[in-house]
């Protein structure tokens, strides 16, 4: 069934814990769309933007005295000018837009340090008119296998202060109990082939587009 036009453009995020899968998965998802001749526009948050390079930094080298609600604003900060200057104008000409991370990593993590999660989602639903994702796939993974990868991944191991895998277990929490009607849970273990063949259907199935 056909939901939208293509001309409408399409919002797709990537969500779930470190090393669940996130940008293996965007890739395949955009490498599906160039198959069936869409080009899209792939993005990621933290930004590469001065805010994102802030955030990262406090993710390599740890919190010092930031606090969370500093952080916090780091993150709305970094979001506006990633809306501004690259999701909605691309929603506006109509693309498809793939973003690895979004404003549901910032409920899940910072409501994990403690942030009120309601008051994370009023500031990005409501102050900031963030547009909403059209389709949410939320890769679900148990902390220790998601941080597991990470350290295989990277010979130094995991990042200080955001991949523990007792903080990771709340960030899971929060995440799990998101229950909004653009989200989708897929499970993050398995054969990568399959999970992106799992994405591919859920995006067919709630987008129309007849992809392969
Ligand atoms: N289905 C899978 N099975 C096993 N390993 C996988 C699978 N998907 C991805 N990986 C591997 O796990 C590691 C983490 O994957 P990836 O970087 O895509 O996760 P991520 O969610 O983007 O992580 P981060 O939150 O740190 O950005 C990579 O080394 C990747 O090759
Ligand atoms: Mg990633």
């Amino acid at each position: 069934m056909k939901l939208k036009r293509l001309t409408e453009g399409f919002f797709i995020v990537f969500e779930g814990l470190d090393g669940s899968g996130k940008t293996t998965q965007c890739k395949c998802l955009r490498d599906a769309f160039r198959r069936a001749g869409i080009d899209t526009v792939f993005t990621r948050e933290p930004t590469d933007g001065p805010w994102g390079r802030k955030i990262r930094e406090i993710a390599a080298k740890g919190r010092d005295n930031i606090t969370p609600d500093e952080e916090m604003s780091f993150f709305v900060n970094d979001r506006r000018q990633h809306v501004d200057e690259v999701i909605r104008p691309a929603l506006d000409a109509g693309k498809v837009v793939i973003c690895d991370r979004y404003y549901y990593s910032t409920i899940a993590y910072q409501g994990a340090l403690g942030l009120d999660r309601a008051e994370i989602r009023r500031q990005n639903e409501v102050i900031n008119v963030f547009p909403k994702p059209d389709l949410v796939i939320y890769l679900d993974i148990e902390p220790r296998r998601g941080v597991e990868r990470i350290r295989e991944q990277r010979e130094g191991g995991a990042n200080v202060g955001y991949e523990k895998e007792e903080f990771l277990k709340k960030v899971k929490e929060n995440f799990d109990a998101m229950d909004d009607y653009n989200f989708v849970k897929v499970k993050a273990v398995g054969n990568r082939d399959d999970i992106a063949e799992t994405i591919v259907e859920i995006v067919r199935d709630r987008l129309g587009f007849d992809l392969h």
